[in-house]
């Protein structure tokens, strides 16, 4: 499969997640600031250029967590390119987090992006099994061990495990959805 992921193929969670793809004779290509997609500059001229990109692969992990909703503008204007074209068989993987779970008086944008990220999946996903329509699974996990230090005593999820989760997404069997898959490192000793 060609898979197209917003994140860098050299830091952080992309990083694993091409290791974990190329392992299985997929190809990746990755955008991001360091090959000349800044989502601070133009976004909504960047979120264009993509879609058309995107028309060339089979699979778009949106990973980065660009700010002011883009993600979820991102994964809304994909599907709907996809769903128009019908390309039925095509997959995006919405990356989310479980803060959104959190209900508390909060203010950080990043909590509602991250829900909205959240809400559109499940309405999309809906499409998936219901309409013919391409699949959209949102996956989402507490804090990485790329962020270990900025949460001092928190226990946090490796980026290969997350990585495995999206390699065995992408592997179940025809006719079988995943909706939604959400992962949280268990913080008690165990
Ligand atoms: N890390 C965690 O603890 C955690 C927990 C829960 C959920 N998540 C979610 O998991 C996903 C991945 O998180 P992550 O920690 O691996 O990395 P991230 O902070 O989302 O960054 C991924 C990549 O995005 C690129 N990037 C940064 N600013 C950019 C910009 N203005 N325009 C375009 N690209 C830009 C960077 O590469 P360049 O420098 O090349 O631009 C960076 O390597 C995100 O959706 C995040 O919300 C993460």
């Amino acid at each position: 499969m060609k898979i197209l992921i917003t994140g860098n193929r050299k830091k952080d969670l992309c990083c694993e997640i091409v290791k974990a793809f190329e392992r299985e004779g997929h190809v990746c290509l990755t955008i991001s600031r360091e090959n000349g997609y800044d989502f601070s500059e133009n976004p909504y001229g960047l979120i264009k250029k993509i879609v058309t990109l995107a028309d060339d692969y089979d699979c778009f992990v949106n990973l980065y967590a660009n700010y002011f909703f883009n993600q979820s503008l991102l994964a809304h204007k994909i599907f709907c390119d996809w769903y128009d074209k019908g390309y039925l068989d095509r997959r995006i993987i919405n990356i989310g987090s479980t803060t959104d779970r959190v209900h508390r008086g909060k203010r950080n944008l990043y909590h509602f992006e991250k829900r909205a990220l959240r809400e559109l999946s499940s309405s999309l996903s809906l499409q998936s099994v219901w309409d013919n329509a391409p699949l959209v699974t949102h996956l989402s996990f507490g804090t990485l061990d790329n962020r270990a230090e900025q949460n001092p005593g928190r226990k946090t999820l490796s980026l290969e495990k997350v990585a495995e989760y999206v390699i065995w997404l992408i592997n179940q069997p025809k006719g079988i959805h995943i909706n939604e898959l959400s992962l949280d490192p268990l913080q008690r000793e165990y």
